[in-house]
């Protein structure tokens, strides 16, 4: 059996109550908090930095937080939010000048490292670097807003990737953002996809924990179709 992961984006919470909205999806069963960092430069959006996940912290959440870096440059960022004490922290590779140098600097500060792709951009692209990832995040909406529509034909790319992780024989988590809902991650599990990002779908629902048990549904059956 494969151990999904369900991580909802805090982009589609109420900010004015992060703490209680983090604290309510988790006692909802939400494995990890997907936290989007937008800086208005890489994405036309703005949104938060590390002061808030030290926040979060200090408000007392202890599960994992996976931060989401859209932004450029990202070595400042990825210093900043590994002394907050984040898990993962991705970044889009385009938006490094030195990739690598990023990623090792994520390792070095005890942090698990991913990049991110956008839909454009292939998974061959990566392939050098994917053997150093903890987790390969590819967007299925381009990348800055939430509530955005699934793009179907990332579905393919989820399959390649999976193929490429397998092939290095490391347990690389392969996670999907954007547009995810209960009506297509069955689809996305069955490609191969193991972390999903859901934002709309989650705190967008009036019941996060009905949101959160419609998608493990989906995801057992994935699993029962023998996918
Ligand atoms: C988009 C963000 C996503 C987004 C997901 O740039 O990276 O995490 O908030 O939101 P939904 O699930 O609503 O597409
Ligand atoms: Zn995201």
């Amino acid at each position: 059996m494969t151990d999904f992961v369900i991580a909802p984006s805090i982009l589609a919470a109420d900010f004015a109550r992060l703490g209680e909205e983090v604290t309510a999806v988790l006692a909802a069963g939400a494995d990890m908090i997907h936290f989007d960092v937008m800086d208005n430069h890489y994405v036309p959006n703005l949104t938060v930095g590390p002061m808030v996940a030290k926040a979060l912290r200090n408000f007392g959440i202890t599960a994992p937080i996976d931060v989401h870096l859209m932004v450029e440059p990202v070595d400042e960022m990825i210093s900043q939010f590994a002394a907050v004490g984040v898990d993962y922290i991705t970044f889009h590779p385009e938006a490094s000048r030195h990739v690598d140098r990023s990623l090792q600097l994520i390792k070095d500060a005890g942090c698990k490292a991913g990049l991110v792709l956008n839909p454009g951009t292939e998974v061959d692209s990566i392939k050098t670097l994917l053997p150093q990832l903890d987790m390969l995040l590819l967007m299925s909406v381009n990348p800055g807003f939430g509530g955005q529509k699934f793009i179907p034909y990332v579905v393919d790319k989820v399959r390649q990737a999976r193929a490429a992780i397998d092939a290095t024989g490391k347990a690389i988590r392969l996670q999907v953002d954007g547009g995810v809902t209960a009506d297509n991650i069955a689809n996305i599990a069955a490609a191969g996809a193991d972390t999903f990002v859901a934002g709309s779908a989650i705190f967008g629902k009036a019941n996060y924990a009905l949101a959160i048990a419609a998608l493990r549904e989906q995801l057992a059956q994935s699993q029962l179709k023998g996918c």
